[in-house]
């Protein structure tokens, strides 16, 4: 009879694709049940669609690239949830596309920011985060003061949300370039920065 291990063992080519086949099925037993399991795939109580200013909002956060400096993603550490409240559980986040939690912390994380500071100020430490900490090294974006949104394809972007199962009404979709049109960009960045967070209870 032929030793198959033995051959295997004699043959580094494939112990090399066994050996990748072996792990594979150890990280896939770790992952697969995850999406399956009700906790990780249900939003949490009180998850609200991000509105149409919010959503315009969380754009211009990936476009200014903030997820670079910030995380959004609050481990279940003592050190971690005295600073930033309770750590992220997987309910919060299944309406991400794509999600931003990062993995970068040149600046605070940010998944609980929403209601800790008032609107002013966020506007203020954008503008110029030096005028209210003045030893910040994060970057100024005063343009997002001049820069006006037109909304063209806001209701384009919630349809597309709509597609990955969040739960857009077609009046939300109707209005949403009424809701954005004319306003800031600023005051979408704001607007969203004020949500993160606060579905939690
Ligand atoms: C180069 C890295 C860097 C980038 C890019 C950056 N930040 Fe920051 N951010 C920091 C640092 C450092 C701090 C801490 C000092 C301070 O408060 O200014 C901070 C603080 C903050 C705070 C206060 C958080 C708290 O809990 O006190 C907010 C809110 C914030 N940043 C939002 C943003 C947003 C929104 C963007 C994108 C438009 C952005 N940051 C881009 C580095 C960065």
């Amino acid at each position: 009879m032929v030793n198959i291990h033995e051959k295997i063992e004699k043959n580094t080519g494939l112990l090399i694709v066994m050996v990748i086949i072996a792990i594979s099925f150890g990280a896939l037993a770790e992952i697969f049940p995850l999406f399956y399991q009700k906790e990780m795939t249900t939003p949490v109580k009180g998850l609200k669609p991000y509105t149409a200013l919010q959503l315009e909002g969380r754009d211009i956060y990936i476009r200014e690239g903030c997820v670079g400096c910030h995380s959004q993603m609050i481990r279940p550490f003592r050190a971690e949830t005295e600073r930033y409240g309770h750590y992220s559980v997987a309910g919060e986040s299944v309406w991400e596309h794509p999600f931003l939690w990062g993995s970068k912390r040149t600046g605070p994380d940010l998944a609980r920011v929403g209601g800790r500071y008032s609107d002013e100020w966020h506007r203020v430490h954008l503008t110029n985060p030096r005028t209210v900490v003045p030893q910040s090294n994060m970057p100024s974006f005063p343009w997002l003061n001049e820069n006006k949104l037109d909304g063209a394809l806001t209701a384009k972007k919630m349809e597309v949300f709509r597609g990955f199962g969040v739960p857009y009404t077609d009046e939300d979709i109707a209005g949403a370039q009424a809701a954005v049109k004319g306003k800031t960009e600023m005051e979408a960045l704001i607007a969203y920065l004020q949500s993160l967070g606060t579905a939690l209870k």
